[in-house]
């Protein structure tokens, strides 16, 4: 797993060695593997329904349902792991992400089209994979690959 933090010591430097050329002719690919802590119920959910009953079961599989996710990131597999961002940003800058995500599909692939701050101009693509399931929790762990073209 010590890979991982040594993929995000790369990202640290390649974002400040991009910040310094400002170089918009040459697009630098980053590969990340992230862990979303997903909590879709209980007193600490990160995830909540905002179309819908407020207090009903979460409903994935409803027409029109719609989600707002605040998932802690994690660097590893282990929730005790560092936490490097939040489904909701990674200090300041963003990556937009857009798709159909099947709820039930092992694999899900949804396309990467923008970012903010150190994630300018990206596009690409990010796969989510369920790793992980306590259905007495209603935790998981998705573990998260994404791959982005940014300047
Ligand atoms: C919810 O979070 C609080 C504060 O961090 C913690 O004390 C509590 O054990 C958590 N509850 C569950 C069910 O995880
Ligand atoms: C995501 O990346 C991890 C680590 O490289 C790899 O083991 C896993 O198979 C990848 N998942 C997908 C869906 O490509």
């Amino acid at each position: 797993m010590a890979s991982n933090s040594i993929r995000l010591s790369s990202l640290l430097f390649l974002v400040i060695f991009i910040h310094a050329k400002a170089d918009l002719s040459q697009p630098k690919e980053t590969k990340m593997t992230l862990y979303f802590q997903d909590y879709s119920g209980g007193p600490n959910a990160t995830v909540i329904e905002i179309t819908g009953q407020p207090n009903g079961l979460l409903s994935f599989a409803k027409f029109g349902a719609i989600f707002c996710t605040d998932d802690p990131i994690t660097e590893e597999f282990d929730e005790s792991s560092a936490q490097i961002a939040r489904a909701q940003d990674y200090k300041g800058s963003t990556l937009e992400v857009q798709g159909s995500s099947a709820q039930f599909e092992r694999v899900r692939e949804v396309a990467v089209v923008g970012g903010t701050g150190k994630f300018r101009l990206a596009r690409g693509y990010a796969t989510f994979e369920t790793i992980h399931y306590d259905h007495a929790l209603h935790y998981a762990v998705i573990q998260c690959n994404v791959t982005v073209l940014h300047y």
